[in-house]
């Protein structure tokens, strides 16, 4: 059995095309429609009640799309609404969180690092998720919310990038922790800064290999794999000029136009 519908994967900005070019690897039979809420950025610094409003937002927008999954490529909705979403939405729901949580317990034997959004680290997410695995996990957080306006503005390995990692990754540096979870999608878009912050001996957790796994499981589970040419369809809520140069950044010269949405209406 097959499905030709596309998948719809969202994030509150640019970090989730880390999650769709995973996806695309993994499963490139699958046609993808992407929404980045770029007018709601960011989602990080906002309490929970308005990140899961935002989400169901665009959510809705999505399942008008007629996808046949949801992936939610933002760690601060995955944190705060996934359990609305999952009831609110007819289409299978998969967050990014607990796959990062997994992640993270196969490659560590030590303590855990966390860097997220300030609303991720409150929500507590992600030391539930990790010690469900592992109970006597120790998991050290840090919120950098700097790192998202620097990734947005495409400065992903830029000097002040380094020297704001520097600061935000202090306690984590020198063998501290074994494993450092990028607990926000766009977090990885900084990756050689991150790395050279915390030294040779911590292992970068991303979780978007990993979520393309489960996607990949969940799909041929349900039994609806698609088994098209494949595609990417990317919507933007705000700036599709100025997102479009950084996407092409993240997805290379086949980054398909930016249309403008507006979920207001
Ligand atoms: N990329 C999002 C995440 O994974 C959040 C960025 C933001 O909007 O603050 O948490």
């Amino acid at each position: 059995m097959t499905d030709s519908r596309p998948i719809g994967v969202f994030d509150s900005g640019i970090g989730g095309l880390t999650v769709l070019s995973a996806l695309c690897c993994r499963l490139p039979e699958e046609r993808f429609v992407y929404l980045g809420d770029t007018a709601r950025l960011p989602y990080g610094t906002k309490s929970a009640e308005t990140v899961t409003r935002y989400a169901l937002r665009a959510a809705a927008f999505l399942a008008g799309e007629d996808i046949k999954m949801l992936v939610v490529a933002c760690n601060t909705a995955s944190a705060s609404a996934l359990p609305t979403l999952e009831r609110e939405l007819p289409m299978p729901v998969i967050g990014v969180v607990t796959p990062g949580a997994r992640a993270a317990v196969r490659w560590s034997s030590g303590p855990i690092g966390l860097i997220a959004t300030e609303g991720t680290v409150a929500s507590g997410a992600y030391q539930r998720a990790v010690r469900a695995l592992r109970p006597d996990a120790q998991v050290r957080s840090r919120a950098c919310p700097l790192f998202v306006p620097l990734a947005e503005e495409g400065w992903f390995d830029h000097p002040v990038t380094r020297q704001v990692a520097e600061i935000y990754l202090q306690d984590f540096a020198g063998g501290v922790v074994d494993s450092l979870i990028l607990g926000c999608t766009h977090y990885p878009l900084l990756r050689s800064a991150i790395a050279a912050a915390v030294g040779p001996g911590v292992h970068l957790v991303d979780s978007a290999t990993v979520v393309a796994e489960e996607v990949a499981e969940r799909l041929t589970g349900e039994g609806i794999l698609g088994r098209g040419e494949g595609g990417i369809h990317l919507l933007v809520t705000d700036a599709p000029t100025r997102i479009a140069r950084i996407a092409a950044m993240i997805l290379g010269d086949d980054t398909p136009p930016l249309q403008l949405v507006d979920l207001s209406a």
